[in-house]
């Protein structure tokens, strides 16, 4: 992945089980702060209690991005998405809180997950990006990823579709 060649230093933690308040305070500002994005899920995970953020955390690696002050900004998931190749790791709940947007935090997060994925032998790292997100179209395509033309439509709003992209890893990017 060529570097985004931002200056500002940007902590990106993987996290655990025992940080599940810092996750769900992120997520439930990410949820709410961006509907459009994921408030199919603000419902629900609002009624989220410790096991089930617990639960979350065991089953999908998640790192937080950090600013300077040791608070957290960003966060990005990896799943191994039902129906996708064995070989292939799936990107959820990318997000950068808006004060610390165009600062490289959704690079490295999306770094974090290609060099997380190379690590456990995957091919492939992908994401879904809904047709109007050009935030999130531009930053993936920046960061290596290509565009499929594999479309659906949006479970919450079926006049909104979101394309697949893919980025293939390549043995050099793993170090
Ligand atoms: C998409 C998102 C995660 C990008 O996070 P970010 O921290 O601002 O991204 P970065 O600072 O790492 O940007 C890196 C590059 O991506 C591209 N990019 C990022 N935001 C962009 C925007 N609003 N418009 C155009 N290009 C953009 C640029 O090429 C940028 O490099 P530059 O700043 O040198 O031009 C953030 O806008 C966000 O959280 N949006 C709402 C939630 C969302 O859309 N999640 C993704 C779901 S798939």
């Amino acid at each position: 992945m060529p570097d985004v060649g931002h200056s500002v230093l940007v902590l990106i933690q993987r996290v655990g089980e025992d940080d599940w308040e810092l996750v769900r305070d992120v997520r439930l500002r990410a949820v709410r702060e961006n509907p459009q994005i994921f408030g199919a899920s603000l419902a629900r995970e609002n009624r989220f209690v410790e096991s089930h953020w617990r639960m979350r955390l065991r089953t999908s690696p998640t790192w937080i991005a950090v600013d300077d002050t040791g608070t957290g900004r960003g966060i990005v998931q990896m799943l191994q998405e039902p129906g996708s190749p064995i070989d292939d790791r799936h990107v959820i709940s990318l997000w950068v809180a808006p004060e610390s947007r165009r600062q490289g935090m959704g690079w490295a997060l999306l770094d974090a997950v290609r060099q997380a994925a190379a690590a456990d032998g995957a091919r492939t790292v992908s994401l879904w990006v809904v047709d109007n997100n050009h935030a999130a179209g531009d930053l993936s395509v920046r960061a290596g990823y290509a565009r499929t033309g594999e479309r659906q439509a949006l479970s919450r709003d079926g006049s909104l579709t979101e394309e697949r992209y893919v980025l293939t890893i390549v043995p050099e990017q793993t170090s």
